[in-house]
């Protein structure tokens, strides 16, 4: 059977498409806001830079080398001990475990672009009646757009990954940067622009808690998508040829401008039209509708643009979190790709069930403990600790498991000079800066 494989463009796209997602334009803008901006952006820019390009290369290495599904890819590179590192592979179950929260609000976003077309709520205070009315007791409303989402999503999985996954992302990707320049530069032109440039940069460090430098460091891993085997199984699909450190480059420098551009577009409407930084998971869908009215006609436009955008973002980075685990079946048990899409996609489906019940009244006292409900613990726990460790897992691994001969074999051409550093932060920084964040995460739960 011949092995579809990713044309070099199709891979940097499919795995940007996997990194720009909700985390870049939904939860950037309104966690940085709950955390105070400034000092926020800096402990995630660092991450990023000083970890995240790391394991990304790390990340795409291991699949590049393994060629097959996240477990048996660990399982044929781990020369002794194969059936305790297998396990690494199993991280691929935490891309199901974030969806089951991600098509919820996928669907959400499929709801306001529906709505949006006809009324924009005329201040706040009816942006959050209407947002809340949903979220509250909008369940079958929230289970039409799961299905949808859901459905979409299991499509493109059934496709493959030339004709779906590849193809999804040289459409959506471009189209989306597009919208988002477009808005971007308009933002450019407004008085408040330098005043989102200052909550954005100048960094306050006394509001840099311990829970905001947890949540920093898990959002750089999962805006980026490591982790979790989402790059790794895109990665298995890579072009024997292609430049692993280019295509990590372009995935990371993509990720974090749109990120950027993201929140320094959504602060600079919020203080020009609005009350300034919003907070919390309400701020594209409660204040950003409100600021969307009062640009007028303009804003209708951008209503419409910026939701389609962000659902974009979202699917793309939905069909990545599902993938893992679908390479997995198809893998291991030989089932069918549209029998292992189905399946698989079945279960966050399910569980979505649950995550939309946690925010609807008389079901959400049952789903709710220590202060989070299904939902937050379901965020919390990914990002937070699942990916943070599976980041961990991929470090080691290829600094200390795979035979450093052949890790430079394969990886000096592409670093040159840059190899020993690169080793050296999988081997040392990586390690010691999990660890700060593991002590700092016990303060934290
Ligand atoms: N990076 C995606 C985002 O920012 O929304 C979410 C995500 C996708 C996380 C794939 C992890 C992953 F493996």
């Amino acid at each position: 059977m011949k092995i579809a494989r990713f044309s070099r463009v199709g891979f940097i796209l499919a795995a940007a498409g996997s990194a720009v997602g909700l985390g870049n334009i939904w939860k950037f803008p309104y966690i940085t806001g709950e955390y105070g901006g400034g000092a926020f952006v800096l402990v995630y820019l660092l991450t990023v830079l000083l970890i995240g390009f790391s394991i990304m290369i790390a990340e795409m290495l291991i699949g590049y080398l393994g060629r097959k599904d996240t477990v048996s890819s660990f399982e044929t590179l781990a020369p002794k001990h194969k059936n305790i590192w297998k396990f690494g592979g199993f991280q691929g179950l935490a891309g199901l475990f974030i969806m089951i929260f991600y098509s919820v609000v996928i669907g959400w976003i499929l709801n306001y672009i529906v709505t949006s077309l006809t009324s924009l709520p005329a201040n706040v205070k009816e942006a959050e009646v209407t947002f809340s009315a949903m979220l509250n007791s909008g369940f079958f409303t929230q289970l039409f757009y799961h299905t949808i989402a859901f459905l979409v999503i299991t499509y493109t999985l059934t496709k493959g990954i030339k004709s779906g996954i590849e193809k999804i992302n040289l459409v959506l990707m471009p189209a989306l940067m597009i919208i988002l320049s477009v808005m971007f530069l308009y933002s450019l032109s407004l008085d408040a622009f330098p005043k989102a440039v200052h909550f954005m940069f100048a960094a306050d460090w006394s509001k840099l808690n311990s829970e905001a430098f947890v949540t920093a460091v898990g959002h750089a891993f999962f805006t980026l998508s490591l982790g979790m085997g989402a790059i790794m199984t895109y990665a298995a699909s890579m072009d024997k040829g292609a430049n692993i450190v280019k295509s990590a480059f372009w995935v990371v420098f993509l990720d974090t401008s749109i990120a950027l551009v993201a929140g320094l577009m959504l602060f600079t409407f919020l203080y020009e039209y609005g009350s300034g930084p919003a907070k919390g998971p309400g701020l594209v869908f409660i204040s950003l509708p409100a600021v969307f009215y009062e640009m007028g006609v303009l804003g209708n436009i951008f209503a419409e643009l910026f939701f389609t955008a962000l659902a974009f973002a979202g699917l793309t980075s939905a069909v990545s979190l599902v993938e893992p685990m679908v390479q997995y079946y198809i893998d291991r048990f030989s089932w069918s790709r549209v029998k292992a899409s189905i399946l698989v996609s079945g279960f966050f489906w399910f569980f979505g069930i649950f995550a939309i019940l946690s925010n609807i009244d008389g079901a959400k006292e049952y789903l709710t403990w220590g202060g989070r409900n299904f939902f937050d613990w379901v965020d919390f726990f990914t990002a937070a600790i699942m990916l943070p460790v599976g980041g961990l897992i991929m470090a080691i691994f290829v600094g200390f498991i795979l035979e450093k001969s052949r890790v430079k074999a394969v990886m000096k051409p592409f670093l040159k000079w840059a190899f020993e550093p690169w080793y050296f932060s999988l081997r040392y920084i990586t390690p010691i800066a999990m660890f700060i964040v593991m002590l700092n995460l016990m303060g934290v739960v």
